[in-house]
């Protein structure tokens, strides 16, 4: 392997620099070049790509987003866009391809590699949502800056003995919100995994201002039916007979935009690295991830057949300390 090629896609996460800088360091130091795709899998269709070396990927450690920009691109998709993007790459002398991004972007690398490009995937994606790895890159720092928000309403909502929903991404993964539910100490957790009642809602909600909560916070994942808007609509129509309102914020690209804490970094170091021993030693059509404390390589045909689930303990531990 002489040339490699490195793309970031989907939802940008904090870290994706991180793993971008660790996958072309130590693709230089095995003496191979390496290429920057712009804008993932659009940027790979249009044969945008960049020469990086060492100084190029230097003082991107510390920051969220991309260097090389991410994009959603439904041309890639079709059999007309694969097959362009084959060509680029053929053209292109690219002998390896690394994919650092979510579930989307692991499913187009998966295509990738049936049509006999040597890809290695990267697990990058706040949504935590991919098989194969338990945490992904991006996830610890989204939920920090979403618990930083959870605590500050919690005092504002005290002050006032006001009900909140806090409505946190993720698609159509609960995990975040699971994880800022039980992190922030929230009265209650809507799931996309799990059917909500509103009224059941309220009821829960009574019953923590008569156990004497002076506030009540309620974690929403944005890929619930009931997300937060639906579930301030229900309460803003029942409102007399429920008895309250709830105030809602919505977080949205705030989660995604931090800077990647120490966790992110060391995560997505670790696994740009590894990425790149995966090509060198031939062992391609996989996804880098972390799991049970170590790198794994799990086969992306694999990781496209799996759906991820929440672990229903964690969902009842949310309920029962919420006590
Ligand atoms: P993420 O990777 O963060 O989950 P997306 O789901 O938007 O983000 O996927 C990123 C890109 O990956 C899409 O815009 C598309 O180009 C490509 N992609 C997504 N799903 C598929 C698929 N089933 N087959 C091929 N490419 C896909
Ligand atoms: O996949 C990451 C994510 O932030 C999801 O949590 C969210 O649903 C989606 O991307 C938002 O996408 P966009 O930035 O294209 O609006």
């Amino acid at each position: 392997m002489r040339r490699i090629a490195v793309l970031t896609s989907g939802g940008d996460a904090p870290g994706m620099n991180a793993a971008l800088r660790a996958a072309v360091r130590s693709a230089v130091a095995r003496g191979w070049e390496v290429w920057g795709i712009r804008r993932g899998y659009a940027g790979l269709l249009e044969g945008a790509f960049v020469p990086l070396g060492p100084r190029d990927v230097g003082g991107i450690l510390h920051l969220g987003g991309t260097i090389l920009g991410s994009a959603r691109c439904p041309e890639f998709q079709s059999e007309a866009g694969l097959s362009q993007a084959l060509d680029v790459l053929s053209r292109q002398g690219v002998e390896g391809l690394v994919v650092i991004g979510g579930n989307g972007s692991q499913q187009g690398a998966h295509k990738l590699f049936q049509a006999g490009v040597p890809v290695v995937g990267v697990a990058s994606t706040i949504d935590n949502d991919l098989y194969g790895s338990e945490p992904t890159i991006g996830v610890d720092t989204a939920l920090n800056v979403a618990l930083e928000a959870i605590d500050r309403l919690k005092v504002t909502a005290s002050a006032h003995s006001r009900a909140f929903l806090v409505e946190v991404m993720g698609r159509d993964c609960g995990y975040l919100a699971l994880m800022a539910a039980l992190a922030g100490g929230a009265e209650a957790v809507v799931l996309p995994e799990v059917a909500t009642d509103p009224e059941a809602l309220a009821a829960e909600l009574h019953a923590a201002y008569e156990r004497g909560k002076p506030h009540a916070i309620v974690v929403v994942a944005e890929g619930a039916e009931y997300n937060a808007q639906r579930l301030a609509a229900y309460f803003q129509q029942h409102e007399k007979r429920l008895g309250f309102g709830l105030r809602v914020t919505i977080l949205g690209h705030v989660q995604r935009g931090g800077a990647p804490g120490a966790f992110d970094r060391i995560l997505a170091t670790r696994l740009g690295a590894a990425a790149v021993d995966a090509l060198a030693q031939g062992q391609h059509g996989v996804l880098a991830g972390w799991q049970m404390g170590r790198v794994t390589f799990t086969p992306l045909a694999e990781v496209v057949r799996h759906r991820k689930t929440l672990d229903p303990e964690l969902v009842n531990l949310a309920r029962v300390l919420a006590r």
